[in-house]
């Protein structure tokens, strides 16, 4: 952050327990902070939010642990089952290993720009239903790694899916203020619910932000926010009892939430200069996600869809049959092995596509379009030059 922040940091110290950031503050966050989120949803929906709904976390990941693990029990005799997309950000498959509940992948379309299909989650539901008690859905919206922003529709059919499923839907939202692409726009499953008629505007809801992301990018500050919507009081009672027992989100982390959540207004002294710096970070970010799309698909054998919101690049790539087996005699997987003969050759890392998940057969990795320009347009001339010479090596 840029330091212009002084009096409305002034004003939240003034309601910190102690007066002070190095004293605990309320389990669910400072209260003052916690009715900016709620303003702040407001604005961005256009409904009520009811700031006791709202809690302060230690980042999103803290926030969407505390409720996965409200599905830790067995159902009639069955374990517990989550939907998650496939590609997925990994912190789902490994918090769900951790608390012995299942993943029921859903696939997203790659050919349908990373779409998500109501039939493949008929298809997944039917499947996982089979083995466990399927409770949950995971929508990161905009897609990491995969970076789709879903349309208003789909996010209907999305809800009208939970509501005949009885799932709670966890709407990953951290990526909010990252959309580029000019068609599309982001909509909040809390608004989209709000929006419809009953009985859909019942579904239970948990929907997470982070400071990690935006414009902000503090991600090692650790703050984030959760609202819950339409839980059962009692369920939500003992969430609550289960996150006091970790005292609090960092007071650091929480004032920076403050800061995103309640930005400085339109002529108050540090909007001017708040304004450009965020349009000046947005706009490069955005300028970002075509180069970079634009040189993976000048390059042979890779297929990237737009980058339409969210950080990261996940193109397809052709890898050739002796490229394949030289991975198998090296034990490892295909695209591990581009990624390790990209880092060996030319010290770019990527992640591999197998970290997130990807349909048997093909191979994807993910890149981010977070380093500036300048070095962003280097990397791509040296990763450009790598493949074709790699390409050339297992023709
Ligand atoms: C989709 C998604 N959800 C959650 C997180 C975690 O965010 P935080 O740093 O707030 O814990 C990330 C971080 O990359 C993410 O990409």
């Amino acid at each position: 952050m840029s330091g212009l922040y002084v009096d409305d940091y002034k004003v939240s110290v003034k309601y910190c327990s102690g007066q002070s950031v190095g004293s605990y503050t309320m389990s669910y966050g400072i209260e003052m902070i916690r009715r900016h989120v709620a303003e702040y949803i407001e604005q961005r929906d256009g409904h009520k939010a009811n700031w006791q709904d709202i809690c302060l976390t230690a980042g999103a990941s803290t926030g969407i642990k505390h409720v996965l693990e409200l599905f830790c029990n067995e159902v009639d005799c069955k374990p517990t089952g989550i939907m998650i997309p496939i590609p997925q950000y990994p912190l789902y498959s490994a918090t769900l290993t951790e608390f012995g509940i299942g993943d029921i992948k859903y696939y997203l379309d790659e050919d349908n720009g990373w779409a998500l299909n109501i039939s493949e989650l008929e298809r997944a539901y039917e499947e996982g239903s089979k083995t466990h008690a399927v409770r949950a859905i995971v929508v990161i919206n905009p897609g990491n790694p995969t970076g789709q922003v879903l349309k208003r529709g789909n996010i209907e059919e999305i809800i009208k899916f939970a509501h005949k499923k009885k799932l709670l839907i966890f709407a990953d939202e951290v990526y909010q203020a990252n959309v580029y692409d000019k068609d599309s726009k982001f909509f909040s499953f809390k608004k989209v619910m709000t929006e419809m008629s009953s009985p859909h505007n019942c579904v239970e809801l948990a929907s997470f932000m982070s400071i990690s992301k935006g414009y902000t990018g503090e991600c090692g500050l650790r703050g984030g926010w959760m609202e819950l919507c339409n839980l059962d009081p009692g369920v939500q009672e003992n969430l609550y009892k289960a996150m006091s027992a970790m005292l609090c989100p960092p007071t650091i982390g929480q004032i920076v939430v403050d800061c995103v959540a309640k930005t400085p207004a339109c002529g108050e002294p540090s909007y001017e200069l708040w304004n450009q710096e965020k349009c000046a970070i947005l706009d490069s970010l955005k300028e970002r996600s075509v180069m970079i799309v634009k040189a993976f698909n000048s390059m042979k054998g890779f297929k990237c869809n737009m980058v339409q919101g969210a950080m990261y690049a996940f193109p397809r790539i052709e890898l050739p049959e002796k490229a394949i087996a030289a991975a198998k005699a090296e034990g490892k997987s295909p695209d591990v092995f581009y990624a390790f003969k990209l880092l060996e050759q030319s010290g770019i890392c990527i992640v591999p596509g197998s970290g997130f998940g990807q349909r048997p057969g093909t191979y994807h990795f993910r890149t981010t379009i977070l380093p500036q320009k300048p070095l962003l347009k280097e990397m791509l001339n040296i990763f450009q030059n790598f493949h074709k010479k790699f390409a050339e090596q297992y023709a």
